[in-house]
């Protein structure tokens, strides 16, 4: 099957790179991007490369080439999906917040509604690619949705997880470890679709980086993927507090421990606390299924990884706490860094956003500066907790343009997001405008402690 045309439903932060990435690729192909989100299309249709929605290094150069060369960005969903031969869905699947899974099971709404959408408006047979991360066997949904049209339409179903991490998207969409595809390997029409998609992805990807499966370990391979390394941060974050209490240093023991070629040295770097908008959704979507398997061991052994992660960030915040005399109400404290990782303006589930809510309980008034994510973005993340009133979170925390502005005149720092610009700050003028003792805490492991010590900080940093 010659694929031509191509749609993808969603331009966040998987639809977005990725297509920008697969039109660069493959001129030959024109890819359409639509959301029903107006604002959001409007950013990636922005004359000024520079405003598209997502912050991503060497995004925005891609954009510039292929923008309305063979990339385009839409709301006219109908039209899209009638033109295209193959269909991307990378809508989000956020964790459910109402009736059975409530906080567990992933809200599979906008999926049913695309599903739905493209069952309405397709005249012709078409291949429809699962991209956004889904519960094993969500394709089989799919599946009775779309075949029930009675227009004759036939689709295949593939399954396509994204494995990009923000910050890095367009390196590992570059160069991917891996490219996963499931479909149905029993039947010609489902191996001549899976042929297809290999065949867009080989343009860039060598074969043998191309992996090809059944439908259901390629949904759940995804799964397990995000459960494996947000499960590698809690363990080096179990193993932080307890070098904390004998005198190691994490860092040592991550090194030595990640020099055994069978553990490997990556994922192992202890923070605050794991953030973004997948590691905790998809866990608790794990523990999910197993639940609803009667697989309670296995339920539970995943839903520590959460456990842990949560205990984590409020420890540090507790901690702070402690360190400022059991008390900070009334204390000026700079938050350095809102993002969830450097190099992204993502801010889902973002530690800052519970240690600073933690901080707000204890009455602090919060300082934040991060170089990326705006104003509006810190306020309405503290307002969807819905612990503090609207007024509360704007009287009590500013969102200023600079670190040096944040931390003047504070009682203590806290560094939550890795930025390098925060390595690089004038540490010792800092310091000076700071009241004394001047505390900071080092949530991201990014300061030398001797060098914060020697220029007069109390410091505390995770892990030693
Ligand atoms: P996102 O929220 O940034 O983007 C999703 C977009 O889909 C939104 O702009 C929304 O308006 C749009 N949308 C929702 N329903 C729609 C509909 N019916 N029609 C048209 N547009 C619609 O989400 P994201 O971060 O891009 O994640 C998308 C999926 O990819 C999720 O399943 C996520 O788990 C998965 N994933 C995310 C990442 C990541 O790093 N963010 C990485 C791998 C996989
Ligand atoms: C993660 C996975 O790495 C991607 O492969 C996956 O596609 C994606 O989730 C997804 O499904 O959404 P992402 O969340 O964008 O990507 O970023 P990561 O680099 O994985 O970082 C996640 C969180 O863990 C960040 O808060 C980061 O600071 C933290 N982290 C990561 C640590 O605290 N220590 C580490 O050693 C690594």
């Amino acid at each position: 099957m010659k694929i031509k045309n191509i749609c993808c439903i969603g331009a966040g932060y998987v639809g977005g790179p990725t297509m920008a990435v697969i039109a660069q690729k493959c001129p030959n192909l024109d890819v359409t991007v639509v959301d029903i989100n107006e604002k959001r299309i409007a950013a990636w249709n922005d004359p000024d490369v520079e405003n598209i929605p997502i912050y991503e290094p060497g995004l925005s150069e891609i954009v510039k080439e292929a923008r309305g060369r063979n990339l385009f960005f839409s709301t006219d969903v109908d039209t899209a999906i009638d033109k295209a031969d193959m269909i991307f869905i990378s809508v989000n699947t956020p964790t459910k917040t109402y009736g059975i899974g409530k906080g567990m099971a992933a809200d599979l709404k906008w999926i049913e509604l695309c599903a739905r959408q493209i069952a309405e408006v397709a005249k012709n047979d078409k291949i429809i690619v699962e991209k956004s991360t889904l519960p094993v066997r969500t394709a089989a949904a799919l599946k009775d949705i779309l075949d029930n049209t009675g227009n004759g339409v036939k689709f295949q179903i593939l399954s396509n997880p994204e494995f990009l991490a923000e910050g890095t998207a367009v390196e590992d969409l570059e160069k991917p470890d891996r490219v996963l595809i499931g479909g149905d390997i029993d039947t010609p029409e489902g191996k001549e679709a899976m042929e297809a998609l290999v065949s867009i992805y080989a343009s860039w990807v060598p074969k043998e980086n191309i992996l090809t499966t059944n439908v259901w370990s390629s949904e759940l391979s995804k799964l397990t993927a995000n459960a494996f390394l947000a499960q590698r941060v809690s363990s080096i974050n179990a193993m932080s507090e307890l070098c904390e209490k004998t005198g190691a240093d994490v860092n040592e023991v991550a090194k030595a421990v990640g020099m055994d070629s069978r553990v490997g040295p990556k994922f192992l770097k202890a923070s605050v606390g794991f953030g973004g908008s997948c590691f905790q959704k998809d866990i608790l979507n794990l523990v999910y299924i197993a639940k609803t398997f009667g697989l309670n061991e296995v339920a539970d052994y995943w839903e520590q990884v959460i456990i842990m992660n949560d205990h984590q960030k409020r420890r540090f915040a507790a901690n702070i706490v402690k360190t400022l005399y059991n008390t900070v109400s009334g204390k000026k404290i700079a938050i350095l860094g809102w993002a969830f990782k450097k190099d992204t303006n993502d801010t889902r589930e973002s530690a800052a956003i519970y240690v600073t809510d933690y901080l707000l309980n204890e009455q602090a008034e919060i300082l934040v500066y991060d170089p990326k994510v705006k104003p509006e973005q810190v306020y309405a993340d503290l307002e969807y907790l819905c612990t503090h009133s609207n007024e509360e979170i704007r009287e009590r925390v500013k969102v200023v343009t600079s670190a040096e502005e944040a931390c003047k005149d504070a009682h203590a720092i806290a560094v939550l997001t890795e930025w390098d610009e925060f390595k690089e700050l004038d540490w010792k003028e800092v310091y000076e405008n700071m009241l004394k003792p001047a505390f900071l805490f080092d949530g991201r492991r990014l300061l030398n402690r001797k060098v914060m010590e020697n220029i007069g900080f109390e410091f505390y940093t995770i892990g030693n």
